[in-house]
């Protein structure tokens, strides 16, 4: 197929959704926040009672569920059997339970299917942790995005701020390293640099550069 596809992986809040939404919006292409999906997944197990624990009844439950990504202006409108759960799922009882839901394997199988479903439908431009490395291991353009634990805590904290929302900044950073763990060391698809990826460390450089970044290399693939 002649379908180009950018991988976008890298740790919490190392800028990822942000960074590939500019892109996204820049060349037409579709932004898929797979992310999203599994906080769906999440926030659907705590409203239904379903033990995070327990992969087989998660994946029963995710079976039961669509998952609608919808490009808007202001981000990704999310919608789970047509309710929208845009706020929900981003609080922090969701962000406590989210790495546990995505450690399981017939979790990760049917995420995956879905997501390279949607990848192949244009254009498209994915953030997750196993984009580069599982979901779409030919994909064009590979990049990994990293950063200081303090400068994505303080992001996230800017932005919590910024969005009316309370923030702690020294719980954040607690947060983002103890998902992080929990990501890198999982055995299904754990969070991972392919290993033809381009790494950009995001600690020192703007949104803007970033962006400039990864559109040169779509522009001209290494
Ligand atoms: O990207 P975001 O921080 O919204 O992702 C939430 C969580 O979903 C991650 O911490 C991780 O546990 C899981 N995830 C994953 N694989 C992906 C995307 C997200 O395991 N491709």
């Amino acid at each position: 197929t002649n379908i180009i596809n950018i991988a976008i992986d890298g740790p919490a809040g190392a800028g990822k959704s942000t960074v590939a939404k500019l892109v996204a919006e820049h060349l037409s292409y579709l932004y898929i926040d797979t992310g999203a999906m599994y906080r769906t997944l999440a926030y659907a197990a705590i409203q239904n009672n379903v033990d995070t624990k327990n992969g087989t009844a998660l994946k029963e439950l995710l079976d039961t569920i669509t998952i609608q990504l919808i490009n808007e202006k202001e981000g990704t409108k999310v919608l789970v059997n047509d309710q929208d759960v845009t706020t929900d799922i981003r609080t922090a009882e969701v962000n406590k339970q989210v790495p546990q839901v995505a450690s399981h394997e017939a979790v990760r199988l049917e995420m995956v299917e879905r997501q390279r479903k949607l990848a192949m439908e244009g254009n498209s431009i994915l953030d997750g942790r196993d984009i580069g490395t599982h979901v779409l291991p030919n994909a064009d353009v590979k990049v990994f995005l990293t950063a200081s634990v303090d400068v994505r805590a303080k992001r996230r904290h800017a932005e919590q701020i910024k969005k009316g929302m309370p923030s702690n900044l020294e719980e954040l950073k607690k947060d983002i390293a103890k998902r992080d763990e929990m990501d890198s060391t999982r055995e299904v698809a754990p969070l991972r640099k392919a290993s033809d990826a381009i790494g950009l460390d995001t600690t020192a450089l703007s949104i803007p550069e970033v962006v400039n970044e990864i559109i040169n290399l779509v522009k001209k693939p290494a």
